[in-house]
């Protein structure tokens, strides 16, 4: 992990050197620049990629409007920078959207799931239907409630089985009611996972108290056919990839970051003044304590984001300083660390660096963005902001 982490640091840093936004062909000129190949740029892009978790970077189109159901859910566990608020708000880490394939008149739906990985743990499965009001004509009748019921559609003479349908959900829903309304279905999708050929999909049956049909002018859900994109039929997945972060990620609820956006103070104090009487410099020539400092990488420079709905970017941070003898503790050092310093001080044995100044907190961030289905997804990543630096 700590070596994802350096890359991203060093290749943000060549994207945002001194964190002014660089002009749109700053990567190329950077990199011809240096004489480095274009290999060498796509191999970096590549690698980038895979600390997001993708093989190839998602198709492009001309993109719909996100599920406003996925905007909420990434504003509530993400700040405007992306940065997760509440690291324990998501059981898993990715959340799916899909649209309904079928867009059949009847209350049918599939779905089509081939861009979940396998490897994705399906911990939640949610059937979202958009509930209209019933039509004036009929509005006056003497029920109050129905009861509606989500059933898995079955190949009956695959499984040697009699019954067609499966029940997955049921619910009594108020006749007048009008808005979302939410049953979980995560057996039925845990079997299409397992056996993508038996995915065939749902089937939604309204019925009296009594047991008998409803009529479907009375209580009427929104199609993919014929209703606004706002309000189609929607599958929402919630899984984990599985993919953890190391050690470093603050699992305190009450230590996430206080606003991210703000540069921190620098730790100086008494350690600026000590590192400037040992006279040490950094390549700038400028001394300084360790200390985190902006580094805002930018999806639209590294050219995602036709894919990428939120954020535009993001500020990652990294640590640079000095961290010289004495050690104070706004130095946040480990004990390895001010040892070493002391050894370096007095000159014990020989070749012995002053301790690095390298992040020793990390937050999560979350990305909202389009797979090459056009299903908007919603993934976290562990271990992607320096939250404080240290001396190590
Ligand atoms: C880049 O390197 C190649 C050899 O690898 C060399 O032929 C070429 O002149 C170099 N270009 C520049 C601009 O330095
Ligand atoms: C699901 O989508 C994939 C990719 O878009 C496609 O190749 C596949 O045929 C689709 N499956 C069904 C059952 O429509
Ligand atoms: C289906 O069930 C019948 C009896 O219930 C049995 O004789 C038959 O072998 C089964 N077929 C399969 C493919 O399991």
């Amino acid at each position: 992990m700590s070596e994802i982490w350096l890359f991203v640091i060093s290749f943000a840093t060549l994207l945002c050197a001194t964190a002014a936004r660089p002009p749109h062909n700053y990567l190329e000129n950077h990199f011809t620049a240096e004489n480095e190949s274009e290999e060498v740029r796509s191999a970096a892009i590549k690698r980038l990629l895979e600390v997001f978790g993708m093989e190839d970077p998602p198709l492009t189109r001309g993109h719909k409007q996100p599920p406003q159901y996925m905007l909420d859910l990434y504003n509530t566990v993400a700040d405007v920078n992306g940065v997760t608020k509440d690291p324990y708000l998501l059981e898993g880490n990715t959340v799916r959207s899909f649209f309904d394939k079928l867009r059949s008149e009847q209350v049918e739906f599939r779905f089509n799931l081939s861009t979940v990985a396998r490897s994705e743990k399906v911990l939640t499965a949610e059937l979202h239907l958009f509930k209209l009001r019933p039509q004036a004509s009929v509005s006056f009748n003497r029920h109050h409630f129905c009861q509606v019921s989500v059933y898995q559609l079955l190949d009956s003479s695959k499984l040697n089985i009699t019954q067609e349908k499966k029940l997955l959900s049921s619910r009594l829903i108020p006749i007048h009611s009008t808005g979302w309304e939410v049953f979980t279905i995560t057996q039925a999708v845990r079997a299409w996972m397992a056996d993508e050929g038996s995915n065939l999909g749902l089937q939604v049956v309204v019925r009296t108290l009594g047991g008998s049909q409803m009529d479907m002018k009375l209580v009427r859900f929104a199609s993919g056919r014929s209703h606004h994109q706002s309000k189609q039929p929607m599958l929402v997945l919630f899984t984990d990839d599985g993919r953890r972060s190391a050690t470093l990620e603050s699992k305190d609820p009450n230590d996430t970051p206080a606003s991210p956006s703000l540069p921190q103070v620098p730790m100086a104090g008494g350690a600026s003044r000590s590192a400037r009487s040992l006279d040490y410099s950094d390549e700038d020539g400028v001394s300084l304590p360790c200390q985190r400092l902006p580094l805002y990488v930018d999806f639209e420079e590294i050219g995602w984001s036709g894919w990428i709905v939120s954020p535009r970017g993001y500020n990652a941070y990294h640590c640079k300083g000095s961290c010289p003898f004495p050690l104070g503790q706004n130095m946040r050092p480990t004990n390895h660390a001010t040892v070493q310093s002391i050894i370096n001080a007095l000159k014990l044995t020989k070749g012995i660096e002053t301790p690095c100044c390298v992040p020793d907190k990390l937050f999560s961030i979350n990305l909202l963005y389009f797979d090459d289905d056009e299903n908007v997804v919603l993934k976290q990543y562990d271990d992607m902001v320096a939250g404080s630096c240290g001396c190590q």
